[in-house]
């Protein structure tokens, strides 16, 4: 993959707009993790310390396209952006006929959303958001997978596209996952449902070596394995594909290790009792909610022996305590193996921060939908794009 850099732009002088994702949970007008704003820092003060004048474009939510509404305004985050680069930022909120940005100050436009045309893609409103500065800089990967106005299309429009720091640390992530990981390649792959992320797997159960099933996934592929799940999470409509996933895995010598053991309870519940039972033991009236003990340790071991690890979504109920070793335990494991992480999905960085793990993953990522595509094999529109400009 090769794209232009932003650091590879002469910026002094020049007005930039930034495309990034500024999309943060809000909560009655207030910011509940400002992770992604945070995230764009550096991006953005690399431009205004060289004295560039910077017009900044990101999406909250998805409001009806040409009505505004304060729900999903940009508002609590042009506070915060000010904040954290220590300097107000105003912001905009007609901003299509230009900008009035001035030389090492930074400026927010309102939701894009709100403008008509983002979401399919305009020529016209994509044209007219590249004319707002001299270079266009892509640094929102975790909107990457949409080919909207403010994304792929602004991005083929604009005199001078490139990516930006933010964007260009993620690419180098997916590519050391994808294209050039050192080996063994293991992947943890949990959630609620394979039907959400099938492709993932089957993409995934076709490069790595060891591919890890957490959650209701797993639920499902142990059913698939002919194990009794007893009232466990499954969807019976994946079982084919599940056991289609397992042999295709296997017959390139690739495995999925399944749980030995689980902890199964009659209810999800936070005070529901917890039992240890062999794999092959789960009761009918029975769910399984976490991996056990000798399955943790095993996965333990094989995340320690990995040389480039993956990780998205919990490998159990972790958000209640007595579902959550299973999940621990693989926390642990990716901050602590000498081999290369790359983490994505709320959930497994929810569960990084829960067991004091964040910032021992070599590389977190910002993404969600973004990240999921990745896996699946996709090329990202915008970074298509990115690709097709890089030397123009
Ligand atoms: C995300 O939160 O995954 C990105 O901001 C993309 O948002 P979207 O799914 O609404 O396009």
């Amino acid at each position: 993959m090769r794209v232009r850099l932003m650091n590879d732009v002469d910026m002094k002088g020049k007005t930039v707009v930034f495309r990034e994702d500024l999309n943060v949970p809000v909560k009655d007008g207030r910011i509940t993790s400002d992770k992604r704003i945070r995230a764009a820092i550096p991006s953005l003060k690399y431009a205004l310390d060289r004295g560039a004048a910077v017009i900044v474009l990101s999406h909250l939510g998805r409001p009806e396209e040409g009505v505004f509404s304060a729900e999903d305004s940009l508002a609590p985050v042009a506070a915060r952006l000010g904040e954290l680069l220590d300097s107000p930022v105003p912001l905009v909120r007609d901003y299509l006929d230009g900008v009035d940005a001035r030389p090492g100050r930074c400026v927010l436009c309102e939701n894009v959303r709100f403008l008509k045309g983002e979401k399919k893609n305009s020529p016209e409103l994509a044209a007219k958001l590249a004319a707002l500065g001299d270079i266009y800089v892509m640094d929102a990967f975790a909107t990457a997978h949409r080919a909207q106005a403010s994304t792929e299309g602004a991005i083929r429009a604009a005199r001078t596209a490139c990516a930006g720091l933010l964007m260009a640390a993620e690419l180098d992530a997916v590519t050391r996952i994808l294209h050039e990981p050192a080996r063994p390649l293991l992947a943890i792959i949990g959630g609620s449902k394979v039907s959400t992320k099938l492709e993932v797997l089957e993409n995934l159960s076709r490069r790595v070596d060891q591919l890890i099933v957490g959650g209701g996934i797993a639920n499902t592929f142990l059913k698939a394995a002919g194990f009794e799940v007893g009232t466990s999470l499954y969807e019976p409509d994946l079982l084919e594909a599940s056991a289609r996933i397992m042999a295709d895995a296997a017959a390139r010598g690739a495995s999925i290790p399944l749980p030995v053991d689980v902890v199964t309870s009659k209810r999800l519940a936070s005070d529901s009792v917890a039992e240890v039972r062999a794999v092959d033991a789960v009761r009918p009236d029975e769910m399984i909610l976490d991996i056990g003990p000798k399955t943790a340790a095993d996965f333990a071991r094989r995340i320690s022996e990995a040389g480039t690890v993956v990780w998205n979504g919990p490998v159990g109920a972790f958000e209640i305590d007595s579902f959550g070793n299973g999940t621990k335990v693989v926390a642990e494991a990716v901050a602590t193996t000498g081999a290369y992480t790359v983490v994505g999905g709320g959930d497994s960085i929810a569960a990084l921060e829960k067991y004091g793990c964040s910032d021992k993953a070599n590389y977190i990522s910002t993404a969600g939908g973004a990240f999921l595509e990745v896996l699946e094999g996709k090329t990202l529109p915008a970074v298509a794009a990115l690709e097709a400009r890089a030397d123009s």
